[in-house]
């Protein structure tokens, strides 16, 4: 009867999985503050991919560590770079079988771990940084992904990634906007796998503040809608269920939401201790984020549920 009653079901094909592939690693490394995650090299993500595409899995989200880091981010679009190799691996492994989204942002490739280019007097530069997320954007449309998700959140980033898109005849490729991304301690854990920590300072300059006004949130949606978004996000997901479910009222597009590394961690935790009964929690956090609204979720574990749905 609850099964033929329920008001919210989850599927496959709404998780997308968050993926990290790291330069010049010859074996997995485990993220310690991720239990079950792990650092990918090349070979083990297509093996990962492969995974998702079997298990059903709707799309795979793919960040990348370089070798080499600097002040510019350059291998954030160097044709050679990680994610753009990665990208090659992954299309050849499942082609269609996954969406293929690359996270477009600095903060992995950037020395000092900020999401942008930095002035003289160490804050970050919103107009110069558009350019670089074009470039990169443009980088990763070449190399093969499907689908361009920017999580910088400078002012316009939208709107330049879209415009350069085009330009280079990537019209066709759609705009997942990280529209709604608070600046978040449940964050703490991907900065160990993403090896992306500001090495000063934090990411309140460009991220928004948990205790902002709720029409905030709806602003940044909007005017990412204006500048050509396709789909939007909210970020994170348990702690921010209100705005998911704001946003997918206003919106008529697809509404994702990212359920953390953060949040991730604490079930991972709370299970270890067997303080709490993890297959469940994960079910219910999953259930609850769609409840509140979410067409698609990013989720840790994405191909573990698609198998057990
Ligand atoms: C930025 C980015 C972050 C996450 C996704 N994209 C880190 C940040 O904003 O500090 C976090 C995802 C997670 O915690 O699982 N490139």
């Amino acid at each position: 009867m609850r099964r033929m009653v329920a008001g919210t079901r989850l599927h496959p094909a709404e998780l997308i999985l968050p993926v990290f592939v790291k330069e010049g690693i010859s074996e997995p490394q485990p993220v310690a503050s991720m239990p079950g995650v792990v650092q990918h090299t090349r070979d083990s993500l297509r093996k990962a991919a492969h995974e998702a595409a079997e298990a059903g899995v709707g799309g795979l989200i793919l960040f990348g560590i370089p070798a080499v880091k600097d002040g510019r981010g350059s291998a954030a679009d160097d044709p050679g770079g990680i994610v753009q190799q990665a990208l090659g691996d992954v299309v050849a492994e499942v082609g269609d079988a996954l969406v293929i989204i690359t996270d477009t942002c600095l903060d992995e490739f950037t020395d000092h771990g900020h999401c942008g280019i930095l002035t003289p007097d160490g804050d970050v530069d919103n107009d110069l940084t558009l350019e670089r997320y074009a470039s990169a954007a443009v980088a990763q449309a070449r190399a093969g992904a499907q689908v361009i998700a920017p999580s910088g959140m400078m002012d316009g980033q939208v709107g330049a990634i879209r415009a350069a898109l085009d330009a280079e005849g990537f019209a066709q490729v759609p705009i997942l906007a990280y529209s709604a991304k608070y600046a978040s301690g449940f964050y703490g854990p991907f900065r160990d796998a993403a090896e992306c920590a500001p090495q000063f300072g934090d990411r309140s300059s460009y991220q928004q503040d948990p205790a902002g006004p709720v029409g905030e949130a709806l602003r940044e949606v909007r005017l990412d809608l204006a500048e050509g978004a396709d789909a939007v996000m909210v970020k994170p997901a348990l702690a921010y269920l209100d705005i998911l479910r704001q946003v997918r009222d206003t919106v008529d597009v697809p509404v994702a939401a990212y359920q953390v590394s953060g949040e991730y961690a604490m079930v991972e935790a709370a299970a270890a201790n067997g303080w709490i009964d993890r297959e469940r929690v994960i079910m219910e956090s999953l259930v609850a984020i769609r409840r509140a609204g979410a067409d698609l979720i990013l989720t840790y574990w994405a191909t573990e549920v698609a198998k057990r749905l």
